[in-house]
């Protein structure tokens, strides 16, 4: 059983994020888990001038995800930062190049789940998951959120990400707050919980 974990991450938090995800679906036996990206669309001087470059530079051997590469797995987690309160350019035309494997009905009944990333508290965390979920019901996602078994997304003793729909992280106005203990744990749970989901449907 395999599931696929494809993101962006432009200053790295998506990416420690996905890594826990990542940790999480490793829980359960028999799992083979890869982490991939999807491509960059940005030309490198606008990178450079957003200050992306070093910050992309220690996550830049997690191999380019290819579409037809999601048709190989039996699960799929989508990573994204939050833009204006939804999905990010790069991975909105990443899937706008899945038509062929909607065409075939390649993605039907796998398992899809979504987490984000958002500068602010309110910033769109839960638009970017549940609007991210509509692409994913087109192709026939069996669609996973992170339950409320996650105790942690019930903290108000601090700051913390976290919804039904899916993990998240608060990263600051500057990117200056690296993903919390509870978010990252939130992250384990909802690879750990796809993952379980994953191996029922394909023992
Ligand atoms: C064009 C643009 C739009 C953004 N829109 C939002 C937004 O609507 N809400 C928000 O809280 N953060 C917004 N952000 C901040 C990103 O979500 C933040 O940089 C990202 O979550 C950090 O994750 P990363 O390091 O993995 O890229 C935006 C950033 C950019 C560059």
């Amino acid at each position: 059983m395999k599931v696929l974990i494809v993101y962006y991450s432009m200053y790295g938090h998506v990416h420690r994020m996905a890594e826990a995800v990542a940790e999480g679906a490793k829980e359960i036996k028999g799992t083979l888990v890869e982490m991939k990206r999807v491509p960059e669309t940005l030309p490198e001087t606008v990178l450079a001038q957003m200050g992306a470059l070093e910050a992309q530079k220690a996550f830049s051997s997690i191999p380019v995800c290819t579409v037809e590469e999601l048709a190989t797995a039996d699960a799929v987690i989508f990573g994204t930062p939050t833009r204006f309160g939804n999905m990010c350019g790069q991975m909105r035309q990443f899937l706008d190049a899945t038509g062929q494997l909607w065409a075939k009905g390649a993605l039907v009944g796998k398992v899809g789940s979504v987490f984000a990333s958002s500068a602010t508290q309110h910033g769109g965390q839960e638009s970017t998951i549940l609007s991210f979920h509509i692409t994913l019901l087109h192709h026939g996602f069996v669609v996973v959120g992170l339950p409320y078994a996650f105790q942690g997304q019930m903290r108000i003793d601090e700051i913390t990400g976290g919804s039904p729909y899916g993990a998240s992280t608060i990263a600051g106005g500057q990117g200056e707050r690296m993903p919390s203990e509870n978010e990252l744990a939130a992250a384990r749970f909802q690879g750990k919980h796809v993952a379980s989901i994953a191996a029922k449907l394909f023992p």
